[in-house]
């Protein structure tokens, strides 16, 4: 073997000289390229590192979170307030429908109660908190007992707010709903509009019927009860109670009133279970019921 020669030499240290300068270049290079790149995702450096980014006028950032949330509002908002669509009936729903006999007083704009109604055997919901103020027929009564004290086995409850009301009771809150937005500036035309799918006139509401009852979680009746856990407790579970939501979502058409979840109107288990299967009014149950059985007959009383 050919020993190390002085050109050997020479040429060793020229490569370990060129080898180190190319080293130097590329941590030069990557160090000014991981700048730029941290640069670019928070800008620090300049004058205006501390500002937040604001983003000119008309400009909308891009949130995926937001967005995302806001998409899925949306899509809930279209699938509630869709048009409603006849229900898919199977052998067994209409066999049911075929042997109803008696089904449910109707009470809406069409329909009022009878000149000095007054419903029998009225209850009052005493021993949870407003109770001793509210009554309710006592078949209405019980159920609602079942159901709150279901409601507090699972740790929640709701209190009654608003149960049977007289001819005159609901012809304070009546007037009162209007006088309010004719305070505000409406004209007695105008506040009559507004009011007419919220308040039914005397006579014409299910509270003087004794087998509704609003209730509430805070004193109030408010839209977004059904995004509360107790909103959407009731929703699924009121019908093993007897219970419907009356006043469905997007159901102005039908019902004559906005949507109120807090309303539950007292039916019997039976028909609650149908009309909350089949994502009913009332006013479209009883269509079908009749549609099947036109002997069947409303219950009076
Ligand atoms: N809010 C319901 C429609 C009533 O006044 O009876
Ligand atoms: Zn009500």
């Amino acid at each position: 073997m050919r020993g190390k020669t002085r050109r050997d030499e020479i040429v060793g240290e020229y490569r370990r000289e060129q080898i180190t300068a190319i080293a130097l270049i590329i941590a030069t290079v990557v160090l000014v390229l991981s700048m730029m790149i941290s640069c670019g995702r928070s800008c620090t450096c300049g004058e205006e590192a501390d500002e937040p980014y604001v983003p000119p006028e008309g400009v909308v950032v891009w949130d995926k979170e937001e967005a995302e949330a806001i998409k899925e509002w949306w899509e809930e908002e279209e699938k509630l307030n869709a048009p409603r669509e006849a229900p898919v009936l199977n052998a067994e729903d209409i066999g049911y429908l075929r042997s109803v006999t008696e089904y449910p007083r109707l009470i809406n704009k069409e329909n009022p109660l009878p000149t000095g109604y007054e419903p029998p055997e009225l209850v009052r919901l005493q021993g949870m908190p407003g109770g001793v103020k509210q009554q309710l027929n006592y078949e209405a009564a019980n159920a609602f007992f079942a159901l709150r004290d279901a409601m507090l086995a699972e740790g929640m409850s709701v209190d009654p707010l608003s149960g049977y009301r007289t001819y005159d009771e609901q012809a304070n809150i009546y007037n009162y709903n209007i006088d309010l937005r004719i305070e505000k500036g409406m004209t007695p035309e105008e506040a009559r509009d507004a009011v007419s799918t919220r308040v039914a006139m005397p006579g014409y509401s299910e509270h003087q019927y004794g087998r509704s009852i609003d209730v509430t979680i805070d004193g109030s009746t408010d839209d977004l009860f059904h995004e509360t856990a107790q909103g959407q407790w009731i929703a699924e579970n009121a019908h093993k109670y007897g219970f419907i939501i009356r006043y469905l979502r997007g159901a102005t058409d039908v019902t004559g009133y906005d949507y109120e979840p807090w309303h539950l109107r007292w039916v019997g288990v039976e028909h609650a279970e149908f009309i909350h299967r089949h994502n009913l009014c009332l006013e479209e149950y009883i269509d079908l019921v009749l549609q099947y059985n036109p002997n069947a007959v409303m219950r009076y009383e």
